[in-house]
């Protein structure tokens, strides 16, 4: 790959994508497809720079026996393109388990196996990705006042390296939420590093941990401490009742629907928070239904036993975790219902407390200044995923994930990733000066959906 050292001239890419997650991954397959049809004149090109030093999608909680929240079906290609050679079908042809897959009646891979997917489609368009190379800036480039160009400052082993886009694609993804004031140490975890830090504790003999959230994640990091410490106890706090089941009946899920996005995207802004909270628990501090019947199985078990090691401190708050040099931790959880104080000396505290899409805005430095914003300051996003921005903006700079606002549910999830990265492609072509006056019949405020 060609590379240039600031103040050198860079090379001008087509596209230039920020992260190489799933959404990514996806994007770079939508490509790769296009410009094999495509003739050599109309070919995308297309840089990929992912931080990470090769491929890895939530390895930290890439627990044995947990199983993805999506039909298979909803893969990186096929609701954009059934027939692709990228899909879930394909991979597990190549892996030689499709006759086994079928038989085993499920359409909810194993999360090993998935990650295992995305990392052989990942490895099939790895000639468009620099693993190691972080993204640190962009700076707009200027010809006769409008922003023709942006430059892409890439940060590897190798020092820093400049990159030229007509377009961007930012999938950052989403950061690990902790509760305000509270930092991750050696004895305080975020989940996203649970098997990292699980890895770590090699031949210790833990006797307590405790878990702070009520969501997908915290039921299994329950499940999983308690499994693979026995001599442990593991105690769940949160301040539900009980744990919630997700719904995903058939007509809860056809929220995370293609369809779906075209009318959450021009519905009123009070419907669109209508939707969101009357269909949260489809993907919000739920739970699969099979994971809390095992836990509640398992507790009621240990009560008949006298072998109680899964304790639910349910209506229930932590309100301090002090780290105890040496020993682990103190903390204290307090009952909502009673107002009383439980200490707790625990080996570990692990706070599932969920994620925040990483800021789009947040890499684009001055150019940030150049995008618009709605009237709650939320970036304005048109229905091609393209950040609405001042008309002396011509280069596009499109989203995947952060508009929950203006595109629902889906945004952060995989469920409508192939056929976004489709709409993103179609509003990329369109407006390439290679086809006719696309750009000029772009709706460039990002308020509405390209024209074409
Ligand atoms: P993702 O976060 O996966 O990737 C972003 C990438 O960008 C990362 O690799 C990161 O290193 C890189 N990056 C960030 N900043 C960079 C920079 N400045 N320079 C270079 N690289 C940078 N959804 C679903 O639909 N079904 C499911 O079953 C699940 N399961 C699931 C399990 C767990 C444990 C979690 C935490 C989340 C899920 N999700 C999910 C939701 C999840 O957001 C989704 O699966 C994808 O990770 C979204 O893919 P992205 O590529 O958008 O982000």
């Amino acid at each position: 790959m060609a590379q240039a050292r600031p103040g050198d001239a860079p090379p001008i890419h087509d596209l230039v994508g920020i992260g190489f997650g799933p959404s990514n991954v996806a994007m770079a397959i939508a490509l790769s497809e296009h410009n094999a049809r495509a003739g050599r004149q109309d070919a995308v090109t297309a840089q990929f720079f992912e931080v990470q030093p090769r491929f890895g999608w939530h390895r930290g909680m890439l627990i044995d026996d947990a199983t993805m929240q999506v039909s298979f079906l909803k893969d990186l290609v096929t609701l954009r393109n059934p027939a692709s050679e990228f899909s879930f079908l394909c991979y597990l042809k190549s892996r030689g388990r499709l006759v086994d897959f079928i038989n085993h009646k499920s359409l909810f891979p194993l999360r090993v196996e998935f990650h295992d997917y995305l990392e052989w489609a990942a490895a099939q368009v790895d000639d468009m990705v620099c693993y190691g190379h972080e993204v640190v800036g962009v700076t707009p480039v200027l010809s006769d006042g409008v922003v023709e160009h942006l430059d892409v400052t890439v940060r590897s082993g190798e020092g820093l390296a400049l990159h030229r886009a007509r377009n961007l694609v930012i999938g950052t993804g989403l950061r690990p939420l902790m509760p305000e004031g509270v930092e991750r140490t050696e004895h305080v975890w975020h989940t996203s590093e649970l098997l990292t830090r699980v890895e770590g504790m090699a031949g210790a003999a833990p006797s307590r941990f405790i878990v702070v959230g009520a969501g997908q994640s915290a039921a299994e990091n329950v499940a999983y401490l308690h499994r693979r410490f026995p001599g442990a106890e593991v105690c769940a706090v949160f301040t539900r009742y009980g744990y919630s089941p997700a719904d995903d009946s058939g007509f809860a899920n056809r929220i995370f629907d293609p369809e779906a996005v075209d009318e959450f995207f021009t519905a009123p802004e009070d419907v669109k928070r209508g939707l969101m909270d009357y269909h949260r628990n489809t993907n919000y501090s739920v739970v699969d239904i099979d994971l809390i019947d095992d836990l509640y199985r398992q507790m009621y078990q240990e009560k008949v036993l006298g072998t109680e090691r899964l304790r639910f401190l349910n209506v229930s708050r932590l309100t301090e975790v002090k780290e105890d040099p040496g020993a682990g931790v103190r903390a204290t959880v307090r009952s909502l219902v009673t107002g009383e104080e439980t200490p707790l000396d625990a080996d570990a505290v692990v706070f599932a407390t969920g994620y925040r899409p990483a800021d789009p805005l947040g890499l684009l430095g001055e150019v940030a200044d150049r995008c618009l914003r709605d009237e709650e300051g939320r970036v304005r996003v048109g229905r091609d995923y393209r950040i609405g921005t001042e008309p002396g903006v011509r280069c596009g700079i499109y989203v995947q994930g952060g508009t929950e606002h203006t595109h629902g549910i889906t945004s952060s999830l995989l469920s409508n990733t192939a056929v976004r990265v489709g709409e993103i492609l179609d509003s990329l072509l369109g407006r390439s000066p290679g086809s006719g006056s696309g750009a000029a019949r772009t709706v460039a405020d990002g308020t509405g959906r390209t024209a074409r």
